[in-house]
């Protein structure tokens, strides 16, 4: 059985998600997903996500292609996170390229192109400004 890790925010989930997500698990039979802490991301990039952990949680371990999830507190514990979920492959999406090459003795890591024209950022964007919208 081949375990699959990937990690994200997930916050205001959308299609770019979940095609990382069900790319991410057709690398392997089993994949788990490290969803940052509210204090991670609020120590990262000085705001809270818009849903909270428990929220990002329960709509990503919703998905019939993740089978586990966990909470990552900290960016320091990523070799850590590899090793305690035996994983075999580390999956992120292209924005992160050649950032984990550190963990390759650990496991294989992939790199997989973004969904274009989508991120949480821009969804927000969107939101605020009036008669925007998403890819149209
Ligand atoms: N992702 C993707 N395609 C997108 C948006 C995100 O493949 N259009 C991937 C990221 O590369 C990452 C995972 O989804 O591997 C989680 O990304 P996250 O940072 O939570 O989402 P973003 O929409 O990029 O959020 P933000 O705008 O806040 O950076």
């Amino acid at each position: 059985m081949k375990r699959v890790i990937t990690f994200g925010t997930f916050d205001v989930f959308h299609v770019g998600h979940v095609n990382i997500l069900e790319r991410a698990r057709s690398f392997g039979d089993y994949l788990i997903v490290g969803i940052s802490s509210d204090a991670l991301n609020f120590s990262k990039k000085g705001r809270y996500p818009i849903y909270s952990q428990a929220d990002r949680i329960k709509i990503v371990e919703s998905l019939r292609f993740v089978d586990a999830v966990f909470v990552e507190e900290s960016l320091a514990l990523k070799g850590q996170y590899i090793q305690e979920h035996s994983a075999d492959v580390m999956v992120m999406g292209d924005d992160w390229a050649g950032k984990f090459d550190e963990f390759k003795p650990l496991c294989d890591v992939q790199y997989l192109t973004r969904t274009p024209s989508i991120s949480t950022t821009e969804i927000i964007e969107v939101v605020r400004t009036p008669g925007a919208s998403i890819g149209r």
